[in-house]
């Protein structure tokens, strides 16, 4: 049986963690959908990317992180990264008792929207060698293409607030480009610091392109949960949202403005949960 500190209630914060800020675009949609709740966000900025980690750091990383969001007494946790659910889903179901909404790639609308039958999906390396996306793609792919394609570098522009600019142009096209040479009509935003990139993804992408970011469907797949599980938050208040580090709060805080659309305060994740050196 996995761990569960207290029993959750229905005041309980809702917990949702990245392996930096790209989960902003998981936690932006979790907020509008769900306003009553109290939301703690955790970016293990200290750790990031995970894209060039160790499957093994990347799940020990995951269940640091749960085990600290479940201290805080979270009654529900959203896994908002896609490299860590391919990696390390698995054992934070099996170890923690509360219900765990993960993020993958959104690999079954697209093969329903692709009239080409061909689908891109921009991910980091480790999400597409996962064997996770292998049976996504198996289970879901019905007879589509998929094309995968690795984004190195993308992730560090998002975290440095660099959402625009040559540079930024340069490099989404690098690797948009050769998605449309292969006849892709669909792209998956198989990473959750893409969505914040979009519009230049889209500008290169042009408009006959369908581009699905799944945030929405996972904000959508824990609001049945909480209601099934009789855990949504009542009453008609605006919840919080509270945020966490591992890296630099005083960094984080002034990329939130651009990511997050204002300012708010970031908090440094406790030193027994930080990442090692
Ligand atoms: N946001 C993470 C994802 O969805 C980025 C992974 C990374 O840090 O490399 O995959």
């Amino acid at each position: 049986m996995g761990q569960a500190i207290t029993q959750p209630t229905q005041s309980a914060p809702i917990g949702v963690f990245d392996s930096g800020l790209g989960g902003l675009s998981v936690l932006r949609e979790v907020r509008d959908l769900l306003p009553h709740e109290d939301l703690v966000y955790v970016a293990d900025s200290g750790a990031a990317p995970y894209g060039d980690r160790s499957g093994e750091f990347i799940e020990a990383r995951a269940a640091a992180i749960a085990a600290f969001l479940v201290a805080e007494g979270a009654k529900a946790m959203v896994v908002a990264c896609n490299t860590a659910t391919a990696v390390a889903v698995r054992a934070l179901r099996e170890r923690f008792a509360i219900p765990i909404v993960a993020i993958e790639p959104a690999v079954k609308p697209a093969a329903a929207m692709s009239r080409a039958g061909v689908i891109g999906v921009m991910a980091t390396s480790l999400t597409l060698a996962s064997e996770n996306f292998r049976r996504l793609a198996e289970q879901y792919a019905q007879g589509a293409r998929i094309v995968p394609q690795p984004c190195p570098g993308l992730v560090e522009l998002v975290e440095g607030g660099r959402l625009e600019g040559p540079e930024v142009h340069g490099l989404v096209a690098a690797y948009v480009l050769p998605l449309l040479n292969d006849g892709v009509d669909t792209i998956v935003l198989g990473c959750t610091h893409y969505p914040f990139l979009l519009p230049v993804i889209r500008a290169v992408a042009g408009p006959a392109v369908n581009i699905i970011d799944p945030a929405r469907a996972v904000a959508g797949e824990l609001g049945r949960r909480l209601e099934a599980e009789g855990l949504l938050a009542e009453g008609k208040g605006h919840g919080g949202t509270r945020f966490l580090t591992s890296g630099s709060a005083a960094y984080v805080e002034a990329v939130l403005v651009t990511l997050w659309g204002r300012h708010a305060k970031v908090q440094s994740l406790p030193g027994n949960y930080a990442a090692p050196d």
